[in-house]
């Protein structure tokens, strides 16, 4: 990654097991060209030295607002300088401090004082992980644009098992790197959708499809992270809002499919990633339909193909059209990515990716088909995003 190199990061450190990983997350950035700048809470330096930090930097480490050998600005210089802050590990403690903007170290004001993107890597015990209190602090970091980078789910230092174990230093690294990715999709307008659509049987019954979100919020990020404008239009999902992107929440295919035709005029690409239901109940009842003695026969009606109506304008937008597929998953997308006329299609079985974290793409375009491998799904949709990249012309009829 290139275009990472003259960088210049914060590295914050603060007091929790999980510090060891900071040195190899600091080797790893500075192999890759970027200026690693690390301060430390106190309690960090009972976990690991700033001496290890500064062999690995070649740069002073910073610990204390109070230090005579800078001007006593150094969270003013620091922050004006930096690209990027990175908390990593962030403790539930520094974590409550930055939800409610203290600034009684070095670290935290550094955090307060900064003009450029902050990136917050959690790591704590599970009980602390899933405390009410943190939660809190969590969804206010996520209000105020904090970008968060985890936790993971794992076995933990103190020999549970659960949430809030940082991210390994490679996948770490990987995520900072991505937020100095060329803003490519600047002034391009992506217009999304995804989750499942929900179809209602009667006033508490409905159809829908298993479909988590993942993929399709994975791509708005994705997407965002290359300065496109965002706009993602989301079935019922669990997930949160991808920061900076514009959601409108939807339930039926019906109306998902009014607010894409209400948003597509002016996109330059269109992702459907939704599963959306075939088909709807012909006369939806009001009130719950009552039991009765025999058998219930619902009548079904098609709903309206999205992605067919998109690739099927005048002039469309670039379209990539998704398919999930239990059996036959190349000949199935070959024929889907001709069947509805879009340039670009990404398939995968089914079973080996509804709800995961993880899950394996196959691309296939007017070339032929590209492998994605095995990954999560952000850093596929990085991978998509860049192959998208590849073909889409601005302003050509797709
Ligand atoms: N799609 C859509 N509107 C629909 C159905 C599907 O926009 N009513 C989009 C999906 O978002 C996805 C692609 O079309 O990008 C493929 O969806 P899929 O359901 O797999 O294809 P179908 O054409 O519905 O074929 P089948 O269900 O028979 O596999």
């Amino acid at each position: 990654m290139e275009q990472a190199r003259q960088k210049r990061i914060v590295l914050g450190i603060t007091g929790g097991i999980a510090a060891y990983k900071a040195a190899e997350l600091a080797r790893l950035l500075v192999k890759q060209g970027i200026e690693v700048q690390v301060a430390m809470t106190e309690a960090a330096c009972h976990f690991i030295t700033p001496a290890t930090m500064q062999a690995l930097t070649g740069r002073p480490v910073l610990v204390n607002q109070w230090d005579a050998a800078d001007n006593g600005m150094a969270h003013i210089d620091s922050s004006r300088a930096a690209d990027a802050i990175v908390i990593a590990p962030a403790t539930a403690d520094f974590i409550a401090k930055l939800a409610h903007g203290q600034a009684d170290d070095l670290l935290s004001t550094l955090c307060l004082a900064r003009n450029c993107a902050l990136l917050v890597a959690p790591a704590m015990n599970k009980q602390m992980w899933g405390n009410p209190a943190t939660q809190r602090n969590i969804e206010q970091l996520e209000r105020d644009g904090v970008a968060l980078l985890g936790p993971a789910s794992g076995v933990q230092a103190c020999g549970e098992e659960g949430m809030g174990r940082m991210l390994e230093a490679e996948q770490l690294a990987q995520d900072i790197l991505a937020v100095f990715q060329p803003k490519l999709l600047s002034g391009v307008k992506v217009l999304l959708t995804a989750g499942p659509t929900y179809e209602a049987i009667d006033a508490v019954r409905g159809i829908t499809n298993r479909s988590s979100g993942k993929m399709g919020y994975a791509l708005a990020q994705a997407a965002l992270e290359l300065g496109a404008e965002v706009v993602l239009i989301s079935g019922p999902t669990a997930l949160n809002k991808p920061h900076g992107a514009q959601v409108v929440n939807v339930s039926s295919a019906a109306e998902m499919f009014e607010a894409v035709k209400q948003q597509v005029a002016d996109a330059g690409i269109f992702i459907g990633v939704a599963a959306v239901a075939d088909y709807r109940v012909a006369q939806a009842s009001e009130q719950k339909i009552k039991k009765g003695d025999g058998s219930l026969t619902l009548e079904l009606v098609p709903n309206p193909d999205i992605l067919s109506y998109v690739a099927g304008l005048p002039k469309p937008p670039f379209c990539v059209g998704f398919a999930a597929e239990s059996e036959q998953l190349h000949e199935h997308a070959r024929a889907k990515r001709q069947a509805k006329r879009i340039p670009l299609l990404a398939a995968n079985l089914a079973q080996a990716a509804i709800g995961t974290d993880d899950n394996e793409l196959a691309l296939f375009d007017d070339t032929g088909e590209h492998v994605l491998p095995r990954a999560d799904k952000l850093t596929l949709a990085r991978q998509l995003m860049l192959h998208v990249l590849k073909l889409y012309q601005p302003g050509a009829k797709q």
